[in-house]
């Protein structure tokens, strides 16, 4: 369980990012955070990254997932930034051996990162022979060839094309399924939110106090549970409510 307890975060004085966030996540759990551009998400998957300490308040990792240990968590971003001149295989093997592993160990992890995301064809291709869906699989397995136990990612699909965006999805619900890994997914999109989520953290922006022009920063304003999958969910009218609702309570953040 990661346990966050009144966290505030000022990357500037008098400019708060985030303010007062409290929350947990359950190992293996599948969480997704939705809000308005602005409102301190990114920031907040940088202080789980331990790539930002917090200004102030308690966020406590259990043992194993430790921010000191970079292979507990794994991030991916919207950009796959791989490297042009490096094939598939070198880009998910390379991390591993700036990390130390030897060769056998990082040729038995990418053959399963591959493998995980459905590239194991692909080892030899470059970025540039790559479909966009497929350049963000290989962002995926060189995140997965670490075997995190966390999997921090950031509007990770939001430049793919809606068909594609949808299979990455599936395929993302049912990796959490194998994976040993606590997912937390960052994303504009409402649908996308109602989709992933077991559970659908709902943030609200900072605010300007107009006399003294300091900020107070985003919070977490609703957690929401979106329904289980059913048949045909996406066509499913009880999808289309679960958007609905986290529409409302985004809605409602932004009219505060
Ligand atoms: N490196 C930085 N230095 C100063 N301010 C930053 C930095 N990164 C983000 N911010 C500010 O912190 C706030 C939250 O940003 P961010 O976490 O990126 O929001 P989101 O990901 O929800 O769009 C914004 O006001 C943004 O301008
Ligand atoms: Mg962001």
């Amino acid at each position: 369980m990661i346990t966050l307890t009144d966290i505030n975060f000022s990357y500037e004085k008098n400019r708060q990012a985030l303010h007062n966030v409290s929350c947990t996540f359950a190992e293996n759990s599948f969480s997704v955070i939705v809000g308005a551009s602005g409102c301190g998400k990114s920031t907040l998957l940088r202080l789980l990254a331990g790539l930002e300490e917090p200004t102030s308040g308690a966020l406590i990792m259990p043992p194993a997932l430790s921010t000191f240990s970079t292979f507990s968590t794994g991030f991916v971003f919207q950009d796959p930034t791989l490297l042009a001149w490096r094939n598939v295989y070198d880009n998910i093997a390379l991390p591993l051996k700036i990390k130390g592993l030897d060769k056998t160990s990082r040729h038995t992890r990418t053959q399963e990162a591959l493998a995980l995301v459905g590239l194991a064809e692909r080892a030899d291709a470059h970025p540039r022979e790559l479909s966009g869906g497929m350049k963000m699989r290989v962002s995926l397995a060189r995140a997965l060839a670490s075997r995190p136990r966390l999997l921090l990612m950031d509007e990770p699909f939001a430049a793919l094309d809606e068909h594609t965006r949808f299979r990455l999805e599936d395929d993302l619900r049912n990796l959490q399924q194998t994976l040993n890994c606590t997912i937390i997914f960052v994303t504009h999109s409402v649908a996308q939110a109602a989709y992933l989520g077991e559970r659908v953290l709902v943030m609200g922006a900072s605010e300007t106090n107009d006399e003294t022009g300091d900020e107070t920063g985003g919070s977490i304003k609703h957690i929401l549970n979106p329904p289980a999958h059913q048949q045909d969910w996406r066509h499913n009218p009880a999808f289309h409510a679960a958007c609905a609702t986290i529409s409302a309570a985004l809605a409602e953040v932004e009219a505060a």
